[in-house]
């Protein structure tokens, strides 16, 4: 059968359900529950995972304990095991306060579009790029792993439709500062399989060899499973995910939750492609987070799990 016959048999999932998942949370979400989130995450067997972001407090108030929530690794509070616990870093002072704290991996982040960047980061995209240049710089000299984001690569919510053209540069940009691993932003989750195809084949073949890339898609408009699919089918083997499909970005009107981990990891499933996390217990985590934190469940299998257990 010709269908899906370059799916990658392995699937590496980056969740990001307790940074991007929680950063828009209008409720506070205690200490105590993020760790209950992170340890039940890691229990599952998530292996990468963002745990906060080192980002201004008073403009990301729900990241602001990101520090407290190394704190708890340190003290062996969360049991990491060999898994990598990266943070956001926008700029040198957050890598401090990274480098600080303990972190294994920093991820920066620029976008595709110019009033995302300013809104987003209050930098052009040409003045992130060179905040990064020192970061990256930096953090490789203190051996951390280090990714980067382009937001708005399908879309943004100031400037409509992005060029693929817009999203490959700044792609292109980001692998000439020695990022290795590099995720493409449907930030407002607007993306469709082709349009997937249409911003990432251009960048596999251009910095493909060099650079691993990541799919980050929002759910917004019920794609981003289709989106990841779509990614996979050209050799994408890293999918960004959040538990029970929280998520949204504070300066980016509209956009809601990432791709359901639990959602991606049935269909991996199902499909027989490995990603080492169990559902089972993934799904008893993120129903009894969000249990915890008062919030309704988005992930669609988490909703038939619900119903069935
Ligand atoms: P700024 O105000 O332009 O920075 O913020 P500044 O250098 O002008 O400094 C102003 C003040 O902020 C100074 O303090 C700095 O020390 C302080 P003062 O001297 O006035 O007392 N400051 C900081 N404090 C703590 N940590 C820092 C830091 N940097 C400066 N790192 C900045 C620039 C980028 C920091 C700001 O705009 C910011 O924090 N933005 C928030 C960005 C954010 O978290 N966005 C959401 C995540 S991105 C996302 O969701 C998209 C993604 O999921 C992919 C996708 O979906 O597309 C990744
Ligand atoms: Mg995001």
């Amino acid at each position: 059968m010709k269908a899906f016959d370059k799916l990658p048999s392995k699937i590496e999932i980056f969740e990001v359900g307790v940074r991007d998942g929680l950063q828009n949370e209008s409720r506070r979400v205690s200490l105590e529950d993020k760790i209950f989130l992170v340890q039940g995450l890691l229990s599952a067997g998530v292996k990468r995972l963002e745990l906060g972001a080192f980002v201004r407090p008073d403009l990301v108030p729900q990241m602001a304990d990101t520090e407290l929530v190394y704190e708890a690794i340190h003290q062996s509070e969360i049991k990491m095991g060999r898994a990598k616990a990266f943070a956001l870093v926008p700029n040198l002072k957050g890598l401090e306060r990274a480098i600080d704290a303990g972190v294994t991996g920093i991820a920066v982040f620029t976008a595709a579009t110019e009033s995302f960047a300013k809104r987003n980061i209050g930098m052009s995209i040409s003045e992130s790029l060179a905040v990064f240049r020192d970061v990256v710089t930096e953090a490789k000299r203190k051996k951390l792993e280090v990714r980067g984001y382009v937001s708005t690569a399908f879309g943004c919510p100031f400037e409509g439709k992005v060029s693929p053209k817009k999203s490959l540069k700044v792609a292109e940009k980001l692998a000439e500062l020695g990022i290795k691993e590099i995720s493409i932003g449907d930030t407002i989750g607007v993306a469709t399989p082709m349009g997937v195809l249409n911003v990432m084949v251009p960048m596999l073949k251009s910095i493909g060899s060099e650079v691993r890339l990541a799919g980050h898609f929002h759910d917004t408009r019920g794609t981003a499973l289709a989106n990841a699919l779509a990614a996979m089918q050209i050799g994408v083997s890293i999918i960004d995910s959040s538990a029970g499909g929280l998520g949204g970005c504070p300066f980016a009107p509209g956009a809601t939750g990432n791709l359901a981990t639990e959602d991606l990891v049935y269909m991996l499933d199902g499909m027989g492609i490995k990603s080492g996390v169990s559902l089972e217990k993934l799904a008893r985590t993120s129903l009894e987070f969000s249990k915890r934190i008062g919030r309704p469940i988005t992930s669609r299998y988490l909703q038939a799990f619900r119903t069935a257990n």
